[in-house]
């Protein structure tokens, strides 16, 4: 086992495990519903080897694992793997670390020179019968559904042209087409963002590249019935500032936000930008649609300042923890208009991990869920991730008026990202699934999944597997059918 620094980013939650195992039968309390048949499937970053560069950014270069719970008959097992990159079976050969600083080549080793350098660490991605593992600096892994095998990394039959492909795409629920983006398409600090459509059948059917205003951190997009939606906040990258074995990332607080909108089956040419509040940050976007007078609403876990400590660090602000203006906030835009011009409207709490159901991709929705933190919560939160903090309640918000529904977590629980499984009835709102952590002590955990009903989140969890084994956070998650992998 590597000694790993003694730093937020290596200890208590964040502590790397290193191993890949399989548990055929977890221990069910409650009953786990009849329609939950599938495999959620799991990105869990697990640096294998220790830095040899001091890097505030580490936390997000943890080598890619997939885990998969995979769900039958009311019973459940869990296994995890390293997902084979490159880089990964680079370092498993040399036994040590050889990868510099995250996003920056030039403080890698010799021995990494012309390798790949994503960890494929963010989101598993289900689509037409593959499964690939994402992150925004790289190209997607493939990776066998049934073994956790790493099949290689995918370009589409080599039709993809961009070196680049975001973590976060949208399926449309009615043509089952992936849309997906990459920004810094052709290179570090590039401000190229390639587009693509890959039709239901997984085959790329298109990709065009268009210039963002600035080389921004891009990390999620949307789609409407008929609109592509590519948000640009200032966070930020400079080439000399890489060169000279700096951060990727600094958050600009005097620079516009944007967003650009193009027909979704349009051109590039016809992207219309409109401007944004400056400093602006969001990850993840919830949801975008076109309401009946033709205006497209874009809604975002938004904050006041890009909310990771170290990239504020990295810019040189001073921001207390809690404190960085969160809220869920609507950017509606009318395309017959002339100009640039958006309107804001707050619509909901701070938070982020925003869960809609796939059939409401892109269209108007009535509620949705969310991680936020339970203001009445005594103690700190669990500490952990690339915020430093866990989330300890889970939001169900109605959009038609009807109050919120939460469930809070005791003190030192938190929650992971949950995925939301659609139920069978007629009119029931389905399923989430999230992984629920405990703390029970400075470094000891303890973790299940929780199966949650959806459209009444607040009478906690009907089923609980157990997970005998110490995780670490899972980024994001995937819920795929057993109707759509043959049977889990
Ligand atoms: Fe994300």
């Amino acid at each position: 086992m590597q000694r790993f620094p003694d730093a937020p980013e290596y200890t208590g939650l964040n502590a790397p495990l290193g191993e890949e195992y399989e548990v055929p039968d977890l221990v069910i309390e409650g009953r786990i519903p009849d329609d939950v048949e599938g495999v959620f499937f799991r990105a869990v970053p697990d640096p294998a080897f220790s830095p040899f560069v001091e890097d505030a950014a580490a936390v997000l270069s943890g080598d890619g694992m997939i885990s998969a719970i995979r769900i039958a008959g009311g019973k459940a097992s869990f296994a995890i793997r390293y997902v084979q990159t490159e880089r990964h079976k680079a370092e498993v050969a040399a036994g040590r670390a050889l990868f510099g600083k995250y996003r920056n080549p030039f403080t890698d080793t010799p021995e990494a020179a012309g390798l790949d350098r994503s960890v494929a660490n963010t989101t598993p991605v289900w689509h037409a019968g593959r499964l690939l593992m994402s992150k925004e600096d790289g190209r997607p892994y493939r990776v066998d559904p049934r073994t956790l095998e790493t099949l290689g990394r995918h370009d589409f039959g080599g039709k993809l042209k961009s070196q680049t492909v975001t973590a976060h795409v949208r399926i449309d629920p009615e043509t089952g087409e992936l849309f997906f983006f990459g920004y810094e398409a052709d290179g570090l600090a590039s401000s190229k963002v390639a587009y693509g459509i890959v039709d239901r059948h997984g085959t790329l059917l298109r990709e065009q590249w268009f210039d963002a205003p600035y080389c921004a951190m891009m990390h999620d997009f949307a789609i409407t019935k008929n609109y592509a939606l590519f948000p640009v906040y200032p966070t930020t990258c400079d080439v000399q500032r890489v060169r000279a074995g700096g951060d990727h990332w600094v958050h600009e607080m005097e620079r516009d936000s944007w967003i650009g909108v193009m027909p979704r089956y349009g051109k590039v040419a016809d992207m219309r930008w409109f401007r944004g509040r400056k400093g602006v940050s969001c990850y993840h976007m919830m949801n975008a649609f076109e309401d009946t007078e033709g205006r497209v609403h874009i809604d975002q876990c938004l904050s006041s300042v890009n909310a990771f400590p170290f990239i504020q660090r990295a810019s040189g602000l001073d921001i207390p923890p809690g404190e960085t203006g969160g809220r869920l906030e609507r950017w509606s835009i009318d395309l017959r208009q002339d100009g640039d011009r958006l309107s804001e409207s707050v619509i909901g709490p701070p938070g982020d991990f925003p869960v809609i159901p796939a059939r409401a991709q892109g269209r108007p929705y009535a509620h949705a869920w969310m991680l936020t933190m339970n203001p009445q919560t005594q103690g700190p939160p669990v500490a952990g991730g690339p915020v430093g903090a866990m989330f300890n309640m889970l939001l169900r918000l109605d959009f038609t008026g009807k109050s919120p529904q939460a469930l809070a977590l005791p003190p030192r629980h938190c929650f992971n990202e949950p995925v939301h499984v659609p139920s069978v009835r007629a009119g029931h709102e389905g399923w989430l699934l999230t992984v629920v952590d405990r703390q029970i002590g400075p470094s000891a955990f303890e973790h299940a999944l929780w199966v949650i009903d959806a459209g009444n989140v607040a009478s906690g969890p009907v089923a609980k597997a157990v997970i005998p084994h110490r995780l670490r956070p899972q980024v994001h998650g995937w819920w795929a059918p057993a109707a759509e992998l043959g049977g889990a």
